[in-house]
């Protein structure tokens, strides 16, 4: 099983740098493993050429227990893990679009994407914006702990998302759908959308 998450990983982090949504040494993944531990991408590794043996299996704690060198990012992924246990997997991209709506002002910070497709609603529900801290600041750890039962994404200004998933397949799905509706709305930004009404959006909701 532990095998099989390993390999999983190394894929999902391939798929995403063959798709340019994560370059350089950018973004990290995590997952909960069977045996409560958790497995990282190693602070620094690029996505594109993860090794399965060299991930790093970290404790609860965040005491590093094989592999190489942790995520400077442990610390939020730990405290979102201890928060929510329903959450076995996390993503952390810096992908374009979605980096790019970091960085614009006077977002709502309850909610940055007002739906206008269904798949928004029914993979991602809503993404609130956390302040900005440098990467790997404990208070980005601190903020997302304090936010995690709020939603299943959430987008760090002036850096990128983080998106919760049960598994690592629901957490790629999730951010995929959550990077192409950013995409989407830069396309669409000189345009007049015909937003979901609130019943279209409550019919889609689980
Ligand atoms: P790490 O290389 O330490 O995982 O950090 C990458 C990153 O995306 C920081 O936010």
């Amino acid at each position: 099983m532990e095998r099989e998450l390993r390999e999983q990983m190394v894929s999902c982090g391939a798929s995403y740098y063959q798709r340019g949504y994560s370059v350089g040494s950018a973004g990290n993944l995590s997952l909960r493993l069977p045996d409560g531990h958790i497995l990282a991408t190693p602070t620094n590794s690029c996505l594109g050429s993860l090794q399965a043996e060299r991930l790093s299996k970290v404790t609860m704690a965040g005491e590093q227990v094989t592999g190489d060198r942790m995520s400077k990012e442990i610390a939020f992924h730990l405290a979102i893990y201890r928060q929510r246990p329903d959450c076995n997997a996390i993503v952390h991209l810096h992908s374009t679009y979605l980096t790019a709506l970091s960085c614009l002002d006077g977002l709502d910070p309850e909610n940055i994407i007002r739906p206008f497709t269904p798949y928004y609603v029914m993979k991602v529900g809503k993404m609130p914006l956390l302040p900005y801290f440098k990467p790997g600041s404990i208070r980005i750890a601190e903020t997302l702990a304090q936010h995690a039962h709020e939603a299943n994404a959430f987008l760090l200004a002036n850096h990128g998302p983080v998106v919760l998933g049960t598994s690592l397949t629901e957490a790629v799905n999730a951010m995929d759908e959550l990077e192409e509706t950013a995409k989407l709305m830069f396309l669409l930004k000189d345009s007049n959308v015909r937003y979901l009404t609130e019943a279209e959006v409550s019919e889609l909701r689980p």
